[in-house]
């Protein structure tokens, strides 16, 4: 794997419009739902992060075809992707694709479901805490399957599976992607409760409606799939990136910037919304776009993450880097991920106060950042230093920096187009 360093001369005031990509998170299930069907998927809006490309090789890997356009995102058309999987032939997801993206479990329940067999190399341990696919895995048994480990692989069986009225043990995005991939082709009617109510979630399942499966929601936790024999192709767009456009947003909000946010859904970012007015930031809100505006003294905040509709683990990080400018102590409490606070040492290496005790992080400002040299462990840990380096009078170098590519597009090139002084250099 390639990496980079990423330098960044802070202090410059960041000024102009930037567009939304489409959601990593949301692309990657609808990449897996291209093993539910012989006939071509076609996605548009898909963002051109590495994320999406391992996922892209791992369905390639497995039978998928690029038919007529190039299969990978930054080909001749840029955000479209056009896959299909004939027939899947080898159901084997290897260490090297898991290692990459833990988002390959979500071929599991989708190479169930085709071809009654999966082999996915066990998702090492990540950088944000230990990830269990225990839910997964239980939802899949009930519906028939027989999952074992055979060394460093669990491997799946089943003749076809079959439907359940399952409630999952806890709240969990691509447990629910998975079993709802499932479903669509199982025997018999599957009723899945106390699922993840991200908006990633429901996009999939406008996806596999449109590729003729039978999926409706049941209240806001609760969805009914009845399988069907077989789905076909579709077409579908990609709804924009909640974490991308929130990162951006609050950049705008550090002292000096002036940032619009384009091609966004206020309506997926209203715990982010609350928040930033709580600290008093200059936010406005348009129709799919937000411009924040830094300059009002921002006063402390607390915050606690949580599944959605909550406040997102996923921008957890970005906005303790902005709790650092508030005029008093701000408090961060990490409930979803137990070990998502890698990037307060770094920032503390910029100047930062902050005081990490069990789950909850002490935020004292505001801060003066000065230049550092950083080391990033995770993908928005990576955002949250960029952030810093931006508000921090000198340099600061975040080596490591191939983190930030995994769900970024571009990002670099989009705060240059801002008026950052930031330049990618190969480790
Ligand atoms: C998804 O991860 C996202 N990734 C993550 O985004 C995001 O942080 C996370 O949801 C929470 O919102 C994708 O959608 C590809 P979970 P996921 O299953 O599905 C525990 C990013 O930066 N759990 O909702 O892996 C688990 O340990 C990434 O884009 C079990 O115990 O997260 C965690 O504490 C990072 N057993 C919590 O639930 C299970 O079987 C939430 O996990 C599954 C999860």
């Amino acid at each position: 794997m390639r990496n980079f360093i990423i330098s960044i001369r802070g202090g410059r005031p960041l000024a102009g419009s930037v567009a939304v990509a489409g959601a990593k998170n949301a692309a990657l299930p609808e990449l897996a739902a291209v093993c539910l069907t012989p006939e071509a998927l076609e996605l548009a809006n898909v963002p051109q992060v590495e994320d999406i490309r391992v996922m892209a090789a791992a369905l390639r890997a497995l039978g998928a075809e690029g038919q007529g356009e190039d299969a990978l995102p930054d080909g001749p058309r840029g955000h479209r992707l056009r896959l299909a999987m004939p027939q899947l032939r080898a159901p084997l997801v290897t260490p090297e694709i898991a290692r990459t993206t833990r988002a390959s479990v979500l071929l599991l329940g989708p190479m169930l479901a085709r071809c009654g067999e999966a082999r996915v190399s066990m998702p090492g341990g990540c950088p944000i805490g230990e990830r269990k696919i225990d839910f997964h895995l239980l939802g899949l048994q009930r519906m028939g399957a027989e999952i074992r480990a055979e060394g460093e692989y669990l491997v799946a069986r089943c003749r076809r599976l079959r439907g359940i009225d399952f409630s999952f043990p806890g709240k969990t995005v691509t447990g629910t992607e998975n079993l709802l991939m499932a479903a669509a082709l199982a025997e018999g009617t599957t009723v899945l409760r106390n699922c993840a109510r991200e908006p990633e979630v429901a996009d999939l399942a406008a996806l596999l409606v449109a590729m003729g499966a039978d999926v409706e929601p049941d209240g806001e936790e609760t969805w009914v799939v009845r399988g069907r024999e077989a789905l076909h192709g579709a077409r579908h767009r990609v709804i924009p990136d909640r974490i991308e456009a929130g990162t951006y947003l609050i950049a705008g909000c550090f002292a000096g910037n002036d940032v619009r946010v384009e091609g966004a859904e206020p309506a997926h970012l209203g715990s982010l919304l609350e928040i930033l007015a709580a600290m008093d930031a200059d936010v406005e809100v348009g129709a799919g776009a937000f411009r924040a505006r830094g300059g009002r003294r921002l006063r402390p905040a607390a915050v606690v993450t949580e599944p959605y509709p909550g406040f997102p683990t996923d921008l957890q990080a970005q906005l303790t880097t902005l709790f650092t400018q508030a005029d008093g102590v701000s408090r961060v409490r990490e409930t979803i991920f137990n070990d998502r606070f890698r990037h307060v040492g770094e920032l503390n290496r910029l100047g930062a106060a902050i005081e990490v005790r069990g789950d909850e992080a002490l935020v004292r400002g505001p801060a003066r950042l000065h230049g550092a040299v950083l080391r990033t462990t995770d993908l928005r840990a990576s955002a949250a230093l960029v952030l810093g380096g931006l508000a921090a009078a000198g340099e600061t170098r975040i080596e490591n920096a191939y983190q930030l590519f995994r769900g970024y597009e571009d990002m670099p090139g989009k705060l240059q187009a801002l008026g950052a002084e930031i330049a990618i250099e190969e480790e």
